[in-house]
């Protein structure tokens, strides 16, 4: 057992501060399992967002000593314990109290990206057939478990608060897993390049360094739906293209 000290953000009706919070840790112990403790001995009206504490319900993100993690996930053996633990809410989005953020903004932004649209099935038993190949590609899109702390570190949202301009790299995960499914007809390009906002991406990567799932968001999903958008509105031959099929 070792004593430790933590400074979490409080709110209070005029803002907030970090308090100080000084707590028992053994071990095995997670910064999720140190925050329930200080909440059930020190601070029963503290507000902390948790569900499975197991890195799967993407709930109960936060900046720990100013890194966006999953309390969950971040073991306290891994803390440096010499000096205070810092805990904030996720900084891109507004605080509702103590640790806990509204989220919402990204739910409204995912709801105006175009649905999956399959092709007709191509098999006589009324099923499709993939390729191994293209399923594979698409499938550690699917691992995302929506914490939003790629959306949280992207300077876009954090710095410039540009929620409703700018999809963000947790929406261009869901997007490039919907463009590249190999049944899906739909078109999602204009979107991604006027409401969705692509081209505010400059490619910084915090995104893909933050990702608890370690989805290579970047390489393999934002820079492969830029190219698709910048085929599709910026090479001659294939706006040319675009035009005769529409005719
Ligand atoms: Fe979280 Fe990764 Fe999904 Fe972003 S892409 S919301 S960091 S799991
Ligand atoms: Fe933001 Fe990721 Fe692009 S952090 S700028 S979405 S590479
Ligand atoms: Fe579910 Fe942390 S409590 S991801």
């Amino acid at each position: 057992m070792a004593s430790v000290t933590f400074q979490i953000w409080r709110t209070h009706a005029s803002g907030g501060q970090l308090q100080e919070y000084k707590t028992e840790i053994s071990e095995g112990m997670v910064v999720l399992d140190a925050v329930h403790q200080i909440q059930a001995e020190q601070a029963n009206d503290m507000a902390v967002r948790w569900n499975c504490k197991a890195g799967k319900c993407g709930s109960c993100s936060a900046e720990i000593n100013g890194h966006p993690k999953l309390m969950c996930m971040t073991r306290m053996s891994d803390m440096p314990q010499d000096k205070p633990i810092t805990i904030h809410p996720m900084k891109a989005f507004p605080v509702i109290r103590d640790l806990v953020t509204d989220v919402s903004v990204n739910y409204r932004m995912k709801k105006k990206i175009k649905k999956f649209k399959p092709r007709p099935p191509d098999a006589p038993d009324g099923t499709w057939r993939m390729a191994q190949s293209d399923i594979d590609r698409i499938q550690e899109f699917r691992k995302c478990i929506e914490c939003f702390l790629c959306q949280d570190v992207c300077h876009v949202l954090r710095e410039h608060q540009l929620h409703e301009e700018f999809v963000g790299p947790r929406h261009m995960v869901y997007t490039a897993a919907l463009e590249m499914h190999p049944l899906d007809v739909e078109d999602r390009r204009e979107e991604l390049k006027n409401t969705g906002g692509i081209g505010f991406c400059n490619i910084t990567k915090c995104c893909t360094t933050v990702c608890p799932e370690h989805i290579t968001i970047t390489d393999n999903a934002i820079i492969p739906l830029k190219e698709r958008v910048a085929d599709r509105f910026y090479d001659p031959l294939m706006r040319l293209l675009h035009l005769f099929s529409k005719k």
